[in-house]
């Protein structure tokens, strides 16, 4: 509590409402947040957050704040939308939950024939799962039971330097950003890592840089490749890293060599999937399908958690046998398959055909790109990275946190938005409208040129 008292000191506090003030005082006494230096949290003022709507939410003290990460990279159509509304009412007076051990019900059913409609051809079976890690961590357990019941004994991974796949201890074994997973390496799996094709050296082009770690990689799978069971990927994007994006030529490299090899391609979509890169799945701009991708985040329109694994037929085949057989995937979670979740979901993908939606995305990127232009030319501004509307603007560090200061800034301009260090992101539910996506584009204009003055 002592941080709470020096923040109700601050002049900051006294514009804050009594109820407001209590609220923080309570959190602070007992929440800890994730992703969050608790001994900054209150000294950094948060906003408690009362009501959302459309494309923006309101504090407890009625102030409004346009949502420029989508919630963190979840909401899709906006906040309080009233066909996902009503579609979980709905869902709500017929049925809440059951389990999906042993019983099934419509909307999972539904869900999953209507998200394997939209997915690249020859993925054919959906196996639900809760946050998008836990889609990553059952993948991955699926990849390697799939190899071992076909004879194989594959016991590594490769995954790619800078990747980030969530928090659980086998989607952190296939991270690869030394700030979050360095900590855990003593007690993740034994993976190998090849380099990232986002990180470029000075004026390299990203296509050169596909070339250079598929060659690696090459190299990686002819040495070890029959001990290898899976390669990772978030194709196209690697958000966490910092939006660093990679050359399409990259995910189509990677799928040939997991065919050359006979080793299984997990795409994990769950940051650029359900439309943000402005194409429906980030592997669709390659042309290709992964033997197993992962989804989640925007799946249920980011009302509730929700995530998924697809998988093509092959892989689903490797796990059928008698009972005795053992070749069961003896996964799953207590709220799998939730109704409630799989009826937002199912609305969101209604929606999202009847708004057209992904093209809807498509133009929200080519607004911010032509909007965030002239920061280019910021002699402080590094580089801006975008595909669709993921959008990461690079800033030189010119004091303590230079990227949490922007956006601060923004704060106090009515736009919410959190950087992944000195990187601003921007990345707005998909169905913003071009004078909602200005307002965001100038006040984070304003807001890196004030900080960056
Ligand atoms: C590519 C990728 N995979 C997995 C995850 C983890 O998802 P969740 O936070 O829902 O567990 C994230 C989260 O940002 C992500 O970006």
């Amino acid at each position: 509590m002592s941080s709470s008292t020096s923040w109700d000191s601050r002049s900051g506090a006294d514009s804050l409402s009594a109820a407001t003030r209590d609220l923080i005082r309570r959190d602070a006494a007992a929440i800890w947040h994730p992703f969050t230096q608790q001994s900054l949290w209150v000294e950094d003022e948060p906003i408690v957050v009362d009501r959302a709507d459309g494309m923006a939410f309101w504090d407890t003290d009625g102030n409004r704040y346009l949502d420029g990460v989508s919630s963190l990279w979840v909401n899709v159509h906006g906040h309080n939308n009233p066909e996902i509304n009503a579609a979980i009412s709905a869902q709500l007076g017929r049925l809440d939950h059951t389990t999906f051990l042993g019983l099934t019900h419509e909307p999972g059913i539904e869900l999953a024939e209507k998200l394997l409609a939209t997915a690249p051809a020859g993925l054919s079976r959906v196996f639900y799962a809760g946050d998008g890690a836990s889609a990553v961590e059952a993948a991955i357990k699926m990849a390697y039971q799939a190899q071992a019941q076909q004879g194989q004994n594959r016991p590594y991974f490769a995954h790619v330097a800078q990747g980030y796949h969530g928090d659980t201890l086998g989607a952190v074994s296939v991270g690869g950003i030394d700030l979050f997973h360095e900590t855990y390496r003593p007690i993740l799996l034994d993976t190998l890592m090849v380099s990232s094709p986002g990180v470029l050296e000075p004026g390299q082009r990203r296509l050169n840089r596909a070339v250079e770690v598929l060659t690696e990689l090459g190299e990686l799978l002819e040495r070890q490749g029959s001990q290898i069971c899976a390669v990772v990927i978030e194709p196209l994007v690697q958000a966490a890293a910092g939006m660093l994006t990679h050359d399409v030529s990259f995910v189509q490299g990677v799928r040939s060599l997991c065919d050359e090899y006979n080793v299984l391609m997990i795409c994990d979509e769950v940051a650029t999937g359900v439309g943000r890169t402005g194409k429906m799945w980030a592997v669709d701009h390659a042309g290709i399908t992964p033997d197993l991708m992962t989804c989640g985040k925007g799946l249920t329109g980011g009302y509730l958690p929700m995530s998924a694994v697809l998988t093509t037929e092959p892989v689903y085949e490797a796990f059928l046998g008698s009972a005795e057989s053992g070749r069961t995937f003896f996964h799953g979670h207590s709220y799998t398959a939730n109704p409630l979740c799989a009826a937002a979901a199912i609305a969101n993908l209604d929606l999202m055909v009847a708004n057209q939606t992904v093209a809807n995305a498509a133009a929200v990127g080519r607004q911010i790109a032509d909007e965030i232009r002239p920061l280019q030319a910021h002699p402080r501004v590094k580089e801006i990275r975008q595909i669709g509307t993921m959008t990461g603007i690079e800033v030189e560090s010119v004091k303590d946190r230079t990227g949490f200061a922007i956006c601060q800034a923004a704060r106090s301009r009515g736009v919410w938005i959190r950087p992944l260090g000195d990187v601003v992101v921007l990345m707005p539910p998909l169905a913003m409208s071009p004078e909602e996506v200005t307002e965001l584009t100038t006040a984070v204009t304003e807001s890196i040129e004030e900080v960056l003055a």
